[in-house]
């Protein structure tokens, strides 16, 4: 089975595994781990942060950045397509209290005239407060966007002026740094809270680092506790993240390669499903045309390909650590004959 649904699929290679076993452990809640600490203290210094903090996953890190901007009642504004407005289950109202405003956006991406038309900073007693903007990058459900620098920059400066707060979903940033060659700590010097995952590209099984400054980080340990989310011995899980970081970041280019053979292959049977061209990561969105995505994904499947059917008519493939190049070339020839069939 060659499993594109997501790059989240992975298994821990064997010197990842390796690196777990041999991880100095302590109880987290005291603030004992080491390999926990060494995580956090080395995301915050990539990212030109004070501090991080070790979380569960990209929801909870998610959650815990953008309450730390944001108080019940308030709002955050993000895009239509957004992870935290789609996919976290209503958590960020459910456990927190605050709302969400969208925003119309092209494949993700972010323009700085869509936010300045939406926010109502300070809104006084008749409309809800915008207290944060919130941004992916890369842009999952978009199909793997890259944000422009120069407009994350300019909503960064739109952000200050109101005095609002300015979060980065960075659960694919590794993505949009080897693809550009931006810094990661030019794009964290643009936001107040920078969330990371090193369970998609990276390929550890568990973990993302929340961070920001060292009191808003000791805000959101607190956070996270309350959340149930303190965890004792958990440097056998940062471990692998550490091990990623020092050898699965570079590779993510091999991804993203893997990803454009994949798309050429479904465009050569047919070309109006997707535009090589457009895929700028390791996410590539098909348009199925008149077939109904679950029904490509269910044939595709059939005969050992896994992709994900995210909306009546769109298929999305992930590439991955565990699928080579070969393996996306002869699945987008398959995707593509079901498309052209
Ligand atoms: C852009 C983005 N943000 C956040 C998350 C949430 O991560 P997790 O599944 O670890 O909660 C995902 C998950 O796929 C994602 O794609």
């Amino acid at each position: 089975m060659i499993d594109l649904r997501s790059d989240t699929v992975t298994q821990p290679t064997q010197q990842m595994r390796e690196a777990m076993l041999a991880a100095p452990v302590g109880d987290d809640v005291y603030a004992e781990d080491p390999t926990v600490n060494e995580l956090e203290q080395r995301v915050a210094q990539l990212l030109g942060h004070e501090a991080g903090l070790f979380g569960v996953s990209g929801s909870m890190c998610n959650m815990l950045g953008v309450r730390l901007l944001v108080e019940p009642g308030q709002e955050v504004v993000c895009d239509v397509q957004a992870h935290i407005a789609r996919a976290e289950m209503g958590g960020h109202a459910a456990a927190h209290g605050l709302t969400m405003r969208t925003f119309p956006s092209t494949r993700g991406r972010l323009e700085l005239a869509e936010v300045a038309k939406i926010i109502s900073p300070s809104a006084g007693p008749y409309l809800v407060s915008t207290a944060a903007v919130a941004v992916e990058n890369t842009h999952n459900f978009g199909g793997g966007t890259i944000q422009p620098f120069d407009e994350l920059g300019a909503v960064a400066e739109l952000c200050r002026e109101h005095g609002i707060g300015y979060h980065l979903d960075g659960a694919r940033l590794w993505n949009a740094h080897v693809a550009t060659g931006v810094a990661l700590e030019a794009y964290g010097q643009l936001f107040d809270t920078v969330s990371l995952c090193f369970s998609k590209g990276l390929g550890a099984p568990v973990g993302s680092v929340l961070v920001s400054t060292a009191d808003s980080i000791a805000r959101a340990r607190v956070l996270r506790k309350r959340l149930g989310g303190g965890w004792r011995q958990a440097g056998v899980l940062a471990a692998a993240c550490l091990y990623a970081l020092d050898h699965h970041v570079h590779r993510l280019a091999d991804d993203h390669a893997a990803a454009r053979i994949f798309a050429e292959a479904v465009a050569g049977s047919v070309s109006t499903a997707v535009d090589p061209d457009s895929v700028e990561t390791n996410v590539v969105v098909i348009d199925t045309g008149t077939t109904p995505a679950a029904r490509v994904a269910a044939g595709a499947a059939e005969r050992g390909v896994q992709v994900s059917a995210l909306g009546p008519f769109m298929i999305r493939a992930v590439t991955h650590l565990d699928v080579t190049a070969d393996d996306c070339e002869w699945a987008g020839q398959l995707v593509g004959k079901l498309l052209a069939a």
